[in-house]
């Protein structure tokens, strides 16, 4: 059986990875001239992939990635950090020397039995604090004079650092660390725009202009288009142009969501033959099958107005929210009422604010779903 050419769920690279020719340079030009920069763009639309496939043609260069995604204590962020520096050498010597460095931070690193990727042991008693912070960015300011300015920090889901008690405070130190480290490039990778652009670009934040904003965008039209149908070729199926932009229509061109219907069509098709329009709906209920569990959970735990928002985004989009046409169809009069179930969706993480100011479904298969059902 031929294998899926479709990847999802994790970051993708050398071949897997599509287009961004430009970016790629773009970033590691940034890189190179050790300019501090911010990633943003939504889910899944490629920020790690990028950092990695820019990392990878980076020769000599030492990277640690690390994520704050759900951080809510100073002490977390530190245990982030050291797990990050840890994780970036797994060649012997060098990690002995990291090891020796790490000492400091009372942890004691041990092997995995199958990866040999390290592992960290925290001294549970002792919890990270302020002053700590400034011991890990001093650690990646020696490994940067260590490495002659050929080391970059990757910190991924960095606006998480705003929900840490006294964020402001925490930003200011890791500011006032990072603005002399010459040998060390950041980059600050986040999928919550607003915050994000908030974060550096606020009169009153700490990182006020500290860093170059790249924005992730989806994928060149053209180039994503022929990368689909090479894909589908590679696994012996044609696909029409009109079914791809049906595809992109549902995905919003969003490159992981793409991949993932794309890996489910390719799953309900048979070798040899042009996919038909109608293996479409096949792929999609593939899809529910796998995800219908958690689209149920989700209801459960909303509101009838809640649910008749989402289902008024999911119908008329979300840009117009307070309009009369969009208040008549969730049936709420104040827009009070809609502001405030807006807030709502948005910390559940069931939709999000694009670039072009439109209130979107994180998961556009959820978008979907929901309008079949109806729910009401
Ligand atoms: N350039 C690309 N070519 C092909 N597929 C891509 C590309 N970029 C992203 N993808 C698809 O998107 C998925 C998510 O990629 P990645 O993890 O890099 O995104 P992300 O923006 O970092 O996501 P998250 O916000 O979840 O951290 C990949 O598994 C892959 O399916
Ligand atoms: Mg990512």
């Amino acid at each position: 059986m031929l294998q899926n050419p479709f990847v999802y769920g994790r970051p993708v690279i050398g071949d897997k990875f599509w287009g961004r020719t430009e970016q790629v340079k773009m970033l590691r030009g940034l890189i190179m001239s050790h300019q501090n920069t911010v990633l943003v763009g939504e889910r899944r639309v490629g920020k790690t992939s990028l950092v990695m496939n820019t990392a990878q043609i980076l020769k000599g260069f030492s990277v640690v990635k690390t994520h704050f995604q759900g951080v809510k204590s100073v002490d977390a962020a530190c245990k982030r950090l050291i797990s990050g520096i840890a994780a970036m050498e797994k060649e012997d010597s060098k990690m002995r020397k990291i090891m020796q460095m790490l000492s400091r931070f009372r942890v004691a690193i041990a092997l995995e039995r199958y990866t040999l990727d390290p592992i960290l042991k925290f001294d549970i008693a002792h919890a990270f604090q302020p002053e700590d912070l400034e011991e890990v960015f001093r650690l990646l300011k020696q490994i940067g004079t260590e490495r002659k300015g050929k080391f970059v920090v990757a910190l991924d889901e960095f606006q998480d650092l705003l929900r840490v008690p006294d964020a402001n405070e925490l930003m200011a130190m890791m500011r006032g660390y990072i603005q002399f480290q010459t040998d060390v490039t950041y980059l600050y990778i986040g999928s919550i725009r607003h915050e994000m652009v908030d974060i550096f670009t606020k009169n009153d934040s700490p990182f006020l202009k500290s860093a170059t904003i790249v924005e992730v965008g989806p994928l060149e039209e053209r180039e994503f288009i022929q990368s689909i149908v090479t894909q589908f070729k590679k696994g012996g199926l044609q696909v029409s142009k009109p079914l791809i932009s049906e595809i992109i229509e549902i995905t919003r061109g969003n490159p992981g969501d793409t991949q993932q219907l794309c890996h489910s069509l390719f799953n309900v098709s048979s070798p040899g033959k042009a996919i038909g329009e109608e293996k479409l709906s096949d792929a999609l209920q593939e899809i529910y099958s796998c995800e219908g569990k958690l689209y149920e959970e989700y209801i459960k735990h909303l509101t009838e107005v809640q649910i008749r928002m989402l289902l008024s985004i999911a119908q008329l989009g979300g840009k117009g929210v307070y309009s009369k046409a969009f208040m008549s169809s969730a049936r709420v009069t104040n827009s009070a009422v809609i502001k405030h179930t807006v807030a709502r969706l948005l910390d559940r993480e069931l939709i999000f604010l694009d670039s072009q100011k439109e209130y979107r479904f994180v998961n556009p298969f959820f978008r979907k779903w929901l309008m079949i059902q109806g729910i009401a």
